[in-house]
C-alpha cells in the first residue's frame, strides 16, 4: 500500500509511551508537516506550542490531568485556535508575495481582499456589527445562494478549530510515517493550561494536546473499532 495510507491505517492512539528522544530534525519535520495542512482563506489560524524539556512537560501533563499519554509522552504539543493572528498573517503573506516578485496587479487584489476579509471577519464593539452582518447575510439569503460568515467570538473560534485540526491531523499522520506515535487529548484543564502558557483569553483557545513518542512495547493496544462505511457515509 502506499506510505500515506499505510501511515493513516496504521495510526492509534497510544496511551503509553516509552522514553525516547526526538531529535531537532525529526520535531521540524512533524511541525512542518503540521503548517502544511489547507487552512481557511489561507489563514492558518492557530499556533502549535511544543513542549520538550523535561519541567515544562510534566507541568503541562499534569494540566492534562495525569492521563498516562501527557505523563509518558517524550513531547506534547499544544494546539491553539488563534482569532487574532489575521493580521500578522496578511502581513507575512504580503511580505512574501513582495520579495517573490508578484504582479502589482496580483499584490494590491490580495490587499484587497484581506481588506474585505478583515471587516468580514470583525464582530465589531459588543457584537454591533455581527447583529449588522447578521441581518443582512440573511437578507441576502432569501434571493441568492450565499454563506454565513462567522459572526460570534464562538463562531469565530469554531471557524479557526476547523484548521487547526486538520494541522493536527497532518501532525499526526506525519509522526507515524516518521516513526513516532501520538496520542491526541481534550482532556485538559483549558483555563490552567492556557494560563501557563501566556494565551489570551480573547484570541486563543486550546484545541487539543498532542503526546508523542514511541509506544512502549508494555502497552497492548486495544482493538481498533470504526462505524461501518454505510452507517458513516451516504452516496447520492
Ligand atoms: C478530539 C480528540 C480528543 C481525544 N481526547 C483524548 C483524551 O483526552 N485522552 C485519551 O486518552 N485519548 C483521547 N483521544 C483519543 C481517542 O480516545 C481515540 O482516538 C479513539 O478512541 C480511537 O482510537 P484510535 O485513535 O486508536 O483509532 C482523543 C481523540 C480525539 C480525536
Amino acid at each position: 500500500m502506499n506510505d500515506i495510507l499505510d501511515a493513516i491505517f496504521q495510526r492509534r492512539a497510544v496511551k503509553v509511551f516509552e522514553p525516547v528522544e526526538i531529535s531537532q530534525g525529526l520535531r521540524e519535520q512533524i511541525l512542518n508537516a503540521a503548517r502544511h495542512a489547507p487552512s481557511s482563506f489561507n489563514a492558518q489560524p492557530y499556533k502549535l506550542y511544543w513542549v520538550g524539556s523535561a519541567a515544562e512537560k510534566a507541568a503541562v501533563a499534569k494540566l492534562c490531568m495525569g492521563q498516562s499519554p501527557a505523563e509518558t509522552a517524550s513531547a506534547l504539543v499544544v494546539a491553539v485556535a488563534d482569532i487574532g493572528s489575521g493580521p500578522a498573517t496578511t502581513q507575512g503573506q504580503l511580505e512574501w508575495m513582495r520579495k517573490s516578485n508578484f504582479a502589482e496587479a496580483k499584490i494590491r487584489d490580495y490587499e484587497r481582499t484581506a481588506k474585505i476579509g478583515r471587516i468580514l471577519f470583525m464582530p465589531g464593539p459588543l457584537g454591533i456589527f455581527a447583529a449588522i452582518k447578521r441581518a443582512l447575510f440573511w437578507l441576502m439569503n432569501l434571493w441568492m445562494t450565499i454563506g454565513m460568515p462567522p459572526l460570534s467570538r464562538q463562531d469565530f473560534f469554531k471557524w479557526a478549530t476547523k484548521s487547526t485540526s486538520l494541522a493536527c491531523q497532518n501532525l499526526m499522520i506525519a509522526a507515524e510515517a516518521l516513526g513516532v506515535n501520538t496520542c491526541p487529548m481534550e482532556g485538559f484543564d483549558g483555563r490552567r493550561l492556557s494560563q501557563y502558557l501566556g494565551l489570551s483569553h480573547r484570541y486563543h483557545e486550546i484545541v487539543m494536546v498532542i503526546a508523542i513518542g514511541k509506544k512502549s512495547p508494555a502497552y497492548v493496544q486495544p482493538p481498533q473499532w470504526r462505524r461501518p462505511l454505510d452507517m458513516t457515509v451516504t452516496v447520492l
